[in-house]
């Protein structure tokens, strides 16, 4: 049986409303389905300001620039994260400064942040790898200690919570991700969240090319005008239109990756308990999104067998980023380059299996007894 690594979801609505804004005549950003999305954005996550951008990359730069960052600022990120991560910070001049994770949840480890703090720190990014929260009140008490900024990385932490509040509304900005590959998505879209008020105007202004059109659409003034620095990340119409028909199916979707994940995880107790495998553990305080369901054998060398095995039966798995710290950017930058051991051997060794909402029982079972199959267990 052919088992996709992971399939798009879809409400229905997507064509109908795509429809709908081109019968509008307006397509540009500042429309209804922005503001629909928006207002759907804010409910769901509680957020006080939701501004949605052509992708989380673009919320990251924009957080970049709301944090003010100059050339030789410090930004302390993990070093297991997908490169935008990372990029949007160094496009403003500042230096990455590398976090090793946690073997548990991979996320980054808040135990080795205090050594990394210098006077230049200006901002952390805990990143909620699989839709985990990182933990975030150990996080914001070094932030607050040493006055500096937390931009969450919450790409993956859509309908995600940490102690009852969404993943990227704890620190003071956070970064959703609306990617194809992701629980709820619109092909190319993202969103910022602002939970520090003041912030709201300034991030309205960079993400309309530094211009105060907000106020000129708003009626605030007759005519708009250069202000800020800033770029172009307001997504069209045809964007939030499709991820409309998608926030309408957000909580369903979850549900249904929520069950799938469970599933898993049940079925591939047992094989823990051989020693053969671990899985990912997920703190008290965090309600995860089910985003990916990771296993993670003992060696490289057993990843890549179990992985070219797993392809033989048409079951699609896959591994996940390179160490930000081993990239040749890093080196090119001149990034300090120590060992991070745990986040080198999670990259090794962590094997990503096959999730999406409408993945049926029997793909599962399959994926299921033939990781029982190569480790010789009956699952
Ligand atoms: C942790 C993390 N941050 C940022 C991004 C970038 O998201 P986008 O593709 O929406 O720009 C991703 C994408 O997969 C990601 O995994």
């Amino acid at each position: 049986m052919k088992v996709n690594f992971n399939k798009i979801p879809l409400s229905g609505r997507e064509v109908e409303y795509i429809k709908d804004a081109i019968a509008s005549g307006h397509l540009q950003g500042d429309g209804h389905f922005l503001k629909k999305c928006e207002k759907s954005m804010r409910e769901i996550t509680g957020a006080k300001a939701a501004l949605a951008t052509t992708s989380c990359t673009s919320a990251l730069d924009m957080a970049a620039l709301l944090c003010d960052i100059k050339p030789g600022d410090e930004v302390i990120i993990p070093t297991f994260t997908f490169v935008s991560s990372v990029n949007s910070f160094v496009l403003r001049g500042a230096k990455p400064v590398f976090c090793d994770i946690r073997s548990d949840t991979l996320n980054i480890d808040e135990t080795k942040i205090p050594r990394l703090i210098t006077e230049r720190t200006k901002a952390v990014v805990p990143v909620h790898y699989a839709g985990v929260a990182c933990e975030m009140d150990e996080i914001l008490k070094l932030a607050k200690k040493s006055g500096i900024k937390v931009v969450e990385d919450a790409a993956q932490g859509f309908c995600a919570y940490y102690r009852g509040r969404h993943l990227g509304t704890i620190g003071e900005m956070g970064a959703l991700s609306f990617h194809g590959t992701k629980n709820v998505i619109a092909g190319e879209c993202g969103a910022l969240l602002c939970n520090d008020e003041s912030l709201t105007d300034r991030a309205n202004f960079i993400r309309e090319k530094g211009t105060n059109r907000i106020h000129f659409v708003e009626g605030k003034i007759d005519k708009y005008t250069w202000v800020d620095y800033g770029s172009s990340y307001i997504p069209s119409e045809l964007v939030t239109a499709f991820l409309c028909a998608q926030l309408e199916i957000a909580h369903k979707l979850t549900a249904d990756r929520i069950a799938a994940w469970n599933y898993y995880f049940d079925r591939l107790r047992p094989a823990e308990r051989t020693g053969c495998l671990r899985l990912a553990c997920i703190p008290t305080e965090c309600r995860h999104n089910a985003h990916i369901f990771f296993i993670l054998p003992e060696d490289e060398k057993t990843t890549k067998s179990l992985s070219d095995f797993l392809k033989s039966r048409e079951i699609s798995t896959a591994q996940h980023y390179a160490p930000l710290h081993l990239c040749p950017m890093a080196k090119k930058l001149g990034c300090k380059i120590e060992p991070l051991p745990v986040a080198e051997k999670a990259a090794k060794t962590m094997l990503r299996l096959p999730i999406y909402s409408s993945i049926t029982p029997d793909e599962q079972d399959w994926v299921v007894e033939s990781i029982g199959s190569f480790f010789g267990i009956d699952l």
